[in-house]
């Protein structure tokens, strides 16, 4: 993992630890996501008699993309089911009878490395009348400066990437004319990546599905309303995908029926978004040899 997502996703951390993890802080590069994958891989061609590769995202060499799509497609096929109540069939649900019976009109994911969003996106690839949204990360303030000029503190890959190859895959990446990977930046670790799974890269190049943006503050404030609206914490990355939920919302008559992706809970980000907003936690918890004796 970076080394910056180490500190960023410190309770995520301390919880795979918890389970027998070891955690190994990437300290090259930009020390996110792109640095953690390019060590991976590294670790692997070097040691692959006794190692095995293992990606969470849609991204990499072939058939990485396509083993994750594959995975996260339960979720999607679950969905769809449960939007039209059925019950039997390859993907029908066992009990669930209660969703409105008809497929949404609009589904909506965050897109990092894109995993979460292919799998939901998947089951509905062939439902021409469901318009699909990705959302990507639009950082500081989107992939250009209220001026119109360019700014790379954002992680938009498909919004404003060109084509490269990375990672062992041909897709849309934020480069350098002469093919120089550049820094990203998104207040979530999850979609701070300059790549893009190959399969976003085709579902954008044939319009099937449109991709936009959000910024930090924007996916700050739609956490914090779902918060308290719903009782949910999301977990930053999918609050891009609900501020843009939101934005289209408003556009729709009453009756249209849209399908968001809750692809994470926010408890990981907790100490993160603290910062955001200034506020400081003391995590520093003592004990005293009185608590260990209670133990
Ligand atoms: C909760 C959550 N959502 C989304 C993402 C983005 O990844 P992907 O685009 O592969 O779903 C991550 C990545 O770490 C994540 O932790």
């Amino acid at each position: 993992m970076g080394e910056i997502d180490t500190e960023r996703q410190k309770l995520n951390c301390f919880r795979m630890r918890e389970l027998g993890a070891t955690v190994v802080p990437v300290k090259s590069g930009s020390r996110t996501l792109k640095d953690a994958v390019n060590e991976a891989l590294r670790d692997w061609v070097t040691n692959i008699r006794t190692t095995h590769y293992i990606i969470g995202s849609a991204v990499g060499p072939h058939p990485f993309p396509d083993i994750v799509r594959d995975l996260q497609s339960v979720i999607g096929n679950e969905a769809r089911a449960q939007m039209l109540n059925q019950t039997s069939g390859e993907f029908g649900h066992p009990t669930f009878t209660n969703g409105p019976g008809r497929l949404p009109d609009l589904v909506v994911a965050c897109v990092g490395g894109g995993s979460n969003a292919i799998g939901m996106f998947n089951a509905f690839l062939e439902d021409k009348e469901v318009r699909i949204i990705g959302v990507e990360a639009g950082g500081e303030h989107g992939p250009w400066l209220p001026d119109g000029s360019d700014t790379d503190k954002h992680s938009a890959t498909l919004t404003k990437g060109t084509v490269g190859v990375l990672h062992g895959s041909r897709t849309y990446l934020l480069q350098s004319p002469d093919g120089q990977i550049k820094e990203t930046h998104s207040i979530s670790a999850g979609l701070d990546y300059p790549g893009v799974g190959p399969q976003h890269a085709s579902l954008k190049a044939c319009g099937r599905v449109e991709y936009v943006f959000a910024t930090d503050q924007q996916a700050l404030d739609a956490m914090r309303t779902v918060s308290r609206k719903e009782g949910i914490v999301p977990a930053l990355e999918p609050s891009h995908a609900l501020h843009q939920t939101m934005e289209f919302a408003k556009s729709l008559p009453k009756d249209k029926i849209v399908l968001v992706n809750l692809c994470g809970r926010g408890d990981k980000d907790m100490l993160h978004v603290a910062k955001a907003r200034g506020v400081v936690i003391d995590t520093d918890v003592k004990l005293n040899k009185t608590d260990f004796a209670q133990q």
